[in-house]
This record gives structure tokens, C-alpha cells and sequence, in this order.
């Protein structure tokens, strides 16, 4: 458990970190213009006066700078990790020294420390919830049905949680209307493609310091965090390789100019395995028994099951940690695997996550919606929805505007011509 421990405002690592993290919380400020426009507008209306809020998300900068302007709302919210490897620990610190915000998380915590942490942010009575992962809501549905009765509504970050929270509603589980976050073009667009390209290699390069040019990258999965994963390391000069289960997606792929094959295939060909596609046994025990000497393996998707580590482990004859979230397995051949931060997301585990900027967007979305819930839940069915499209575009708008960028409107008879059906060539 904590070395530090703080009863009631949650269970961070160590609070002499707060210094630290009330600087970096600080820095990624200065990079989210839109959420600090936001916050402002937030401190003066007070659009969330007394909701209680149970936010389940990566404990970064970037999350805290959210947290803040969902307190500056007038919000009574706690936090906890949605992953146990990606909570900034000096972050935490300083949320609940500086901030007034409980939160538990500590990185590196068990899978119990990590259950037990979500579960004390239920201890809130949440009525929002705030999830990256599905991890919260699911917990509420299961162990916890007593304190459901409160929740008014959600939101869900990422394209996992969005999956797990439909296949709720399918079953006709689902207790509470939820907001996609992931839904909004200004989030996958742009956290998504450019976060994850970005992030991804970020965490890798950090991890091994390996040069990527001229190496062959593997990169499992061509949605969205695929697309800028493979896009960001072809600009880094590697030879990129996608595998993907779906036509559309890989045809997408070769036409954007990578080589597209089977994981069998890539297996014996791939310097570094990049997977992100959200489902499970991506890389398996033959594809690891079949890679490289040397090969570097790791995983940017939301659950560490897409490298099945646990036929590595029973394969390998050994298992040693040679640098900071780097493992080295060695095959019964006597051939080497490197497996990055325990197959865990790499670019929180071994970096920071995605960077302020982009996040911004992301955190935009959730704080617009998040008021948008307080004020509308009433009207709402019990089922998935997408971020209002006005909201999205606003937070389009204010991220042009941050960034001194200007567009073109269109004039009358330009709106005319576009709503009309008449006019030809
Ligand atoms: N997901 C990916 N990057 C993140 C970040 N920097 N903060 C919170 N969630 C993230």
C-alpha cells in the first residue's frame, strides 16, 4: 500500500512530490488555452455547483488541469487511476496538497490497490461519473449497485470503455445515459491520431533509446491511434508494416503506402511490435516464439491484453528487468524478447501520455459535457450518446482561435447553394 497514505483525501505515493507536480500541473496548463477558457467561464457560473464527481482517468498534468476546472465549477470531485502504470505520482501529490482534490493512485500499484482505489472513489457517491476504461462503470454495475441509484450520468474517454459501455446498453445493463468522448471528431482526431503517434514513440524511444530509422515497425491495428502510430514512425524513417482483421482499414493502409501482411507473417520479419487495436492475443505465444533475436514488443491500447504475456512467461526459460520498463524474456531457442512496460499502455507507463495540447481538446469535451449532463440528464435514456455536435465544434473553434488561426465563413448565397438541391452544373 501508500507509503504515505492520506485518510481521507485519498492515497497517493509520496507527498513531498507535490512540489514537483504543482509545477508540471502548471506547465500543461500553459498549453490548454481552451479548457483554461473554460475554467474561467466555470469560476464565474458555477454550472456544477455541489455535483458530486467520480472521475476514473490516467492521473497526469493534463487530467489535473481538468480536475481543477471541474472544482473551479463548483464540482465535490475525487479521483483515482484508470490504469495501475500511469499515474504520475507527483501529480497525485499535488491534487490533494495543492488542489483540495482526493485522489488515489499510485503508480505501480497492484491490481487489488488498484480495485480498491476505484472503489473509494465510489465511496463519493458519485452523481457523475467520469471513465477512462469502463473500469468505474463497471465496478458501479457489479460490486457496488448500492450507490447506482445516485448517479445521474457519465462520460467515457476512450474507444475501449466506449465498446464495453455499448455492449452494456445491448444487454440492457446499462443504469445511466453516458456521453462518448471518444465520439467527437475534436477528440479522435486529433488525442487519438496525433496524441498516440506521438506519445507512442515517445514512450518506446524513452524505454530503449532505440534509433528508429531503418528498423521495421509492426503496427497492429489501423483505427485512429494506429493510423497516427504508423504515420508518426514512418516519419521517424522506419519501415512501417500493418496487420489489421479488418478490408477496409488495411486497405486503407496500403493505399496510404504501408506494407499490410498477417501478424504470422510480420512476426519473424518486425524489429519493434507497436499493438494497438483493443483486442486481445494480438501477439501470441507463436508469434513470439517465431520474432527476431532482439525484437522489441509493447502495447498503446487501453488493456494490457493484447500481448499474452502469460504464454510468454510459461515459454520463456527467463525473465529479467534490464532497464526501467524493459523485460527481457529469453526463448527456449536461447533468442531474446523485449517486452516494454509489462504490456501495459506504453506511452503513460514509460512517458507521459498524450501532450497538453491535444488534450485539451479531449478535456475540453469532457468538461462541456460534463455540464451539458448536469443540465440535461432528465431528458436522457439510459444509453450511449455522442458529445452534443455543437459542443464539438465549439471546442474546434476555440482551438483555431488559440492557436491564431482564422477561417472563411460562408456568405448567403453560399448557405443558399448548400441547402438547396436544385442548382446544377
Ligand atoms: N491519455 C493519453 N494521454 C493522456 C494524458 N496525458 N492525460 C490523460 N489521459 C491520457
Amino acid at each position: 500500500m501508500a507509503t504515505n497514505a492520506v485518510a481521507v483525501q485519498g492515497d497517493v505515493k509520496d507527498m513531498a512530490l507535490a512540489d514537483q507536480g504543482k509545477l508540471r500541473i502548471e506547465w500543461a496548463g500553459n498549453s490548454m488555452p481552451v479548457l483554461k477558457t473554460i475554467r474561467a467561464d466555470f469560476a464565474r457560473r458555477k454550472p456544477l455547483k455541489g455535483v458530486r464527481i467520480a472521475a476514473c482517468l490516467h492521473v497526469t498534468t493534463e487530467t489535473a488541469n481538468l480536475m481543477i476546472a471541474l472544482r473551479d465549477g463548483g464540482a465535490d470531485a475525487v479521483l483515482c487511476a484508470s490504469n495501475p502504470l500511469s499515474t504520475q505520482d507527483d501529480v497525485a501529490a499535488s491534487l490533494v496538497r495543492d488542489h483540495g482534490i482526493p485522489t488515489f493512485a499510485i503508480k505501480g500499484e497492484s491490481n487489488e490497490v488498484y480495485y480498491s482505489h476505484i472503489l473509494s472513489a465510489i465511496d463519493h457517491k458519485p452523481q457523475v461519473t467520469m471513465d477512462d476504461g469502463c473500469d468505474l462503470v463497471t465496478i458501479l454495475h457489479t460490486k457496488r449497485q448500492d450507490v447506482l441509484d445516485s448517479v445521474i450520468a457519465g462520460t467515457e474517454e476512450t474507444t475501449t470503455g466506449v465498446i464495453r459501455l455499448h455492449a452494456m446498453a445491448k444487454d440492457k445493463v446499462l443504469r445511466y445515459p453516458v456521453i462518448a468522448i471518444n465520439d467527437a471528431l475534436t477528440k479522435h482526431l486529433f488525442d487519438n491520431r496525433y496524441g498516440t503517434g506521438q506519445s507512442t514513440l515517445d514512450g518506446v524511444i524513452r524505454a530503449t533509446n532505440v534509433l528508429l530509422a531503418g528498423q521495421n515497425v509492426v503496427v497492429a491495428g489501423y483505427g485512429w491511434c494506429g493510423r497516427g502510430t504508423a504515420m508518426r514512425a514512418r516519419g521517424m524513417g522506419a519501415n512501417v508494416i500493418v496487420t489489421e482483421v479488418d478490408p477496409t482499414k488495411a486497405l486503407e493502409a496500403m493505399m496510404d503506402g504501408f506494407r499490410v501482411m498477417p501478424m504470422r507473417e510480420a512476426a519473424p520479419i518486425g524489429d519493434i511490435f507497436i499493438t494497438v487495436t483493443g483486442c486481445k492475443s494480438v501477439i501470441d505465444g507463436r508469434h513470439f516464439e517465431n520474432l527476431k533475436d532482439g525484437a522489441i514488443v509493447c502495447n498503446s491500447g487501453h488493456f494490457n491484453v493484447e500481448l499474452d504475456l502469460e504464454t510468454l512467461g510459461k515459454t520463456a526459460r527467463s525473465k529479467r528487468e534490464v532497464r526501467a520498463f524493459v523485460d527481457e524474456y529469453v526463448m527456449p531457442s536461447g533468442k531474446k524478447v523485449f517486452v516494454l512496460g509489462e504490456g501495459r499502455l506504453i506511452n503513460l507507463a514509460a512517458a507521459e501520455g498524450h501532450p497538453a495540447s491535444v488534450m485539451d481538446m479531449s478535456f475540453a469535451n469532457q468538461a462541456l459535457s460534463v455540464e451539458y449532463l448536469a443540465a440535461n440528464y432528465k431528458s436522457l435514456d439510459k444509453r450511449v450518446y455522442s458529445v452534443p455536435a455543437d459542443l464539438d465544434r465549439k471546442v474546434a473553434a476555440m482551438k483555431l482561435e488559440a492557436m491564431g488561426a482564422r477561417i472563411d465563413v460562408l456568405t448567403a448565397e453560399q448557405e443558399s447553394y448548400l441547402g438547396s438541391w436544385s442548382e446544377g452544373t
